[in-house]
């Protein structure tokens, strides 16, 4: 486990202290921003070329994450001070022996095993935590999926033992799917098994990010620490909107400053109107929440965040792990208001929803994360505004060095910023900005960076 930091050294010198980071998109883009701030020497690797974060790292190495030698020869030779896993596409096995040979890999190597299983994870948090989720059953082959898809009930999704971004996933109305739904998760599982596991459908209102975050304080002792829940909304599996806090609550009226803008909702469809033919629409848009079922929101995140958390890095009562945890809960709240919190699946490190803590925060979650991994403390994170984020996504499959154009427009926006990634290349919904809004609501965010974001998508021009 990575010590109790109370120095740094001098990049590119001896002494220096270094981070390494497997997996070089947005997300590390913004560790590695963070990484430099401090004096880390920072060296990134991921499958291409000139990726965003090789653009702000001090060297960065093209290599399969998945092909454990070519890991291993890279790592034994920069000899980080942290690894800092980004995707989930990288060979665990590699990491757990690094671990062995006395390398850190943030939050600890057992964690990115874990979390890249599904089954294990599932087994993890509904059986050893205790926290509550929709129904599963795990099967076999495509006989023991229709036994378990009819235990759990129908329109239920299944899932890909190892895969992320949706792929592998699809959601079985009937018998007559089954078969199908095996085949595409056992295609993208990648030799994982035969294994899939299939799910209950929740029926949220909404989705929240809980980013639970294992850290020093300043006295050196590890703590857990919960910034305020990101809330979000996709579509279908993509990121597409999320806003901090989850709900801005008037003290006065002891309600929601503005109504909900749940699932399915109006505001939803214009944010994202590729995808009309949604399986269901929250009851509760457009209502006022009250302060009682926001806090009770909150109770439930921080809880089951933490109990998942202390299974993946807990040895005895103490913490062995470092670094933050986006921790996805479904959120339903009935007609009384009473809500209920559900677990979906966690991932140790920075989560695509936490980036609106770049305009919410006094430290983003990618600040937070390199200075957990490097063992310094943190003595509290604050959020200074309610915003939101939008992502900014390419419609052009296969395309080269896209330049961004309306910028003037959607930077004419107050409040609004702008992150364009700088990818090389393109595919159909690849995210390549994000826009980031700041105002006096979380509504009054969403809408300005939704208009910021659709006045960058339309101005994108493709290189040929
Ligand atoms: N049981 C479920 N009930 C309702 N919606 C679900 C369920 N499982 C998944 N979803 C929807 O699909 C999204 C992606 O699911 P999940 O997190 O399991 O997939 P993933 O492949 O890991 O995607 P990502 O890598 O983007 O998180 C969820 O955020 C949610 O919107
Ligand atoms: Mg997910």
């Amino acid at each position: 486990m990575m010590p109790f930091r109370d120095s740094i050294g001098t990049p590119l010198y001896e002494g220096c202290t270094k981070a390494l980071l497997l997996g070089a998109g947005e997300l590390g883009k913004e560790i590695a921003i963070e990484a430099q701030r401090l004096g880390v020497e920072t060296i990134t690797v991921d499958r291409y070329d000139n990726p965003p974060a090789a653009q702000v790292a001090h060297r960065h190495y093209t290599i399969d994450m998945r092909d454990g030698a070519a890991l291993k020869a890279v790592i034994r030779r920069e000899r980080p001070d942290a690894i800092i896993p980004e995707v989930e596409a990288i060979n665990t096995d590699a990491l757990l022996e690094l671990e062995e040979e006395g390398f850190f890999v943030a939050p600890r190597a057992r964690a990115t095993k874990i979390t890249m299983d599904r089954i294990a994870l599932r087994r993890l948090a509904a059986e050893e935590a205790g926290v509550p989720t929709t129904p599963y059953r795990f099967a076999r082959d495509p006989e023991e999926l229709r036994e378990a898809c009819e235990e759990v009930g129908f329109p239920c999704i299944v899932k890909a033992r190892m895969s992320s971004g949706g792929l592998g996933s699809s959601i079985v109305f009937g018998a007559d799917q089954v078969r199908e739904a095996y085949e595409i998760a056992r295609r993208r599982a990648r030799g994982y098994g035969e294994e899939v596991i299939v799910e209950g459908i929740c029926k949220f209102d909404f989705e929240i990010t809980e980013l639970a975050l294992a850290h020093y304080d300043p006295s050196g002792r590890v703590v857990i620490s919960f910034p305020k829940p990101v809330g979000h909304l996709r579509s279908g599996s993509h990121y597409h909107v999320s806003w901090q806090p989850f709900v801005l609550i008037d003290e006065e009226t002891g309600l929601s400053k503005s109504p909900l803008q749940a699932f399915g909702g109006k505001l939803h469809r214009s944010e994202d109107p590729t995808n009309p033919e949604l399986l269901w629409r929250s009851e509760r848009d457009g209502e006022k929440i009250t302060a009682e079922t926001a806090r009770e929101i909150e109770r439930q995140c921080y809880k089951i965040a933490e109990r998942v958390v202390r299974k993946l890095i807990g040895a005895g009562g103490a913490l062995e792990g470092l670094g933050i945890f986006g921790c996805e809960l479904f959120v339903k709240i009935d007609e009384g208001g009473k809500p209920t919190v559900y677990f979906n699946e966690i991932s140790p490190r920075p989560h695509d929803t936490g980036m609106v803590t770049i305009a919410t925060q006094d430290l983003s979650e990618a600040a937070l994360h390199i200075r957990a991994v490097l063992g310094l403390p943190i003595a509290g994170i604050r959020l200074l505004t309610p915003g939101a984020a939008h992502v900014v996504l390419s419609s052009e499959d296969s395309r080269w060095a896209p330049s961004y154009g309306n910028l003037s427009r959607a930077l004419g926006i107050p409040g609004v910023r702008v992150l364009l990634f700088g990818k090389p290349s393109t595919y159909r919904e690849r995210r390549l900005g994000l826009a980031l809004a700041i105002s006096d609501d979380v509504l009054d965010a969403r809408l300005k960076a939704m208009e910021a974001a659709h006045l960058l998508e339309g101005g994108i021009r493709y290189g040929r």
